[in-house]
């Protein structure tokens, strides 16, 4: 009797769990799919991509050059994963293909973004030969950027700090680790060596100088393209050269756990779970686990020059950096053998608030999914707005909810 009442409650919270993590994911795709259809009845026969909201309110779109092109092709895969509607899949084809021309392209790092969540995604789910080649080609034109004497892939070309203070030659953001998959990709196609070390050479070069002793990441270091040497080190779009912005930290979590995925060398793991550890337990992450949008912009011992210029509250969440970071944890968590739940549970708690407090009413946000992201608070753009790239990570952090086993 005992046996089969506990056999019972057992299959009982089983179906419990289940339903209430189907009826989520449901609930958040079906909204996912109303606003993109929306979405894509604003933007059709336009060459160009959604990228945010303007200052004017209305829908902020961007040429292919654009480091977000992108996103919005991988949310059409992503919507077509989970519905396996062919309407979505015609759609995601349509504005992958349209950044073809893309795979020559060598005037900053962000080709992995641009090129693997759309063409990386229609490769993983239609095997179409001739996106490998696509992204082959990507992935030399990427490779282009990388110089054995600093060891990383330049991000930028020459420009002048946010502030005109500095001039850097060789500046490498954290975000580019995001790049790397790219090269990944390649080599495993392919069998050359060369995009492999240049991925883990980058990773390795990194981790010695992006990272403070907490594993908190400096935004941007610059390096001497003569030497190669390590030059300085500063922010472009965190609070101050000192401080912790968000989503960097966030690009960090997301491209360690990759990273490792790629080469199972643990020093790799290491730095994903003290990066990750960085942002959730700190003293200024709110309850959510949204982060305000740096780490440290209530610190009264930092106050950078920009300071208040546009009279708004620094205090504005960055639901981006929490998106990735919600997407990374769920992959994380399969790695770290003894943290496993701590991570699948603040991926879970992430992804639930997003849902729950972040996400647009049906038919508002100029048709993007989550509210209140960031895009650079120094430089007074897209501040408390909607990103494409957030609604990219929050796709993807569902679709690894939905394929994770149920807690
Ligand atoms: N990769 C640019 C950004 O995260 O804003």
């Amino acid at each position: 009797m005992m046996r089969i009442f506990l056999l019972t409650t057992i299959a009982a919270l089983f179906l419990n769990c289940s339903t209430e993590k189907s009826v989520f994911i449901t609930k958040n795709f079906s909204f996912a799919q109303e606003q993109t259809l929306r979405m894509l009845s604003a933007v059709n026969n336009q060459p160009l991509y959604p990228r945010t909201t303007a200052k004017d309110g209305s829908l902020k779109l961007t040429d292919m050059y654009d480091w977000t092109s992108g996103f919005f092709a991988g949310n059409l895969w992503y919507l077509y994963e989970y519905t396996q509607d062919e309407n979505w899949k015609q759609n995601a084809i349509r504005w992958t293909q349209s950044l073809e021309p893309l795979k020559t392209f060598k005037d900053h790092h962000d080709l992995g973004f641009m090129m693997y969540c759309s063409y990386g995604n229609a490769y993983r789910l239609t095997k179409n030969t001739a996106y490998k080649d696509i992204l082959i080609e990507s992935a030399k034109s990427l490779s282009t950027r990388f110089d054995p004497k600093t060891g990383c892939i330049k991000s930028w070309n020459y420009r002048k700090s946010w502030d005109g203070k500095r001039e850097w030659f060789y500046p490498v953001i954290i975000d580019n680790m995001m790049n790397l998959e790219l090269l990944f990709f390649a080599y495993k196609e392919t069998g050359n060596p060369k995009f492999r070390d240049i991925a883990i050479t980058h990773a390795e070069t990194t981790l010695k100088n992006h990272f403070r002793n907490d594993f908190s990441t400096y935004h941007v270091v610059n390096y001497d393209t003569i030497t190669g040497a390590f030059q300085d080190r500063g922010t472009s779009q965190g609070y101050t050269d000192a401080s912790t912005w968000a989503r960097g930290q966030a690009w960090a979590i997301y491209g360690y756990t990759m990273v490792y995925r790629e080469t199972q060398n643990p020093k790799f793991l290491n730095a994903a779970m003290s990066a990750a550890d960085f942002y959730l337990e700190n003293k200024n992450l709110p309850e959510d686990k949204i982060p305000y949008w740096d780490f440290d912009v209530e610190d009264k011992n930092m106050s950078p020059d920009w300071i208040n210029k546009n009279n708004l509250s620094l205090l504005k969440r960055d639901a981006s950096a929490a998106a990735i970071t919600s997407s990374a944890l769920f992959e994380l968590s399969e790695y770290a053998q003894n943290k496993k739940q701590h991570y699948q549970q603040a991926a879970k708690t992430i992804l639930f608030n997003l849902s729950k407090f972040y996400t647009a009413e049906s038919g508002t946000n100029n048709n993007f999914l989550i509210k209140h992201c960031v895009g650079s608070f120094p430089h007074n753009e897209e501040i408390d707005v909607p990103l494409v790239y957030a609604d990219y990570y929050f796709l993807e952090a569902l679709t690894r909810y939905k394929n994770s086993e149920c807690k």
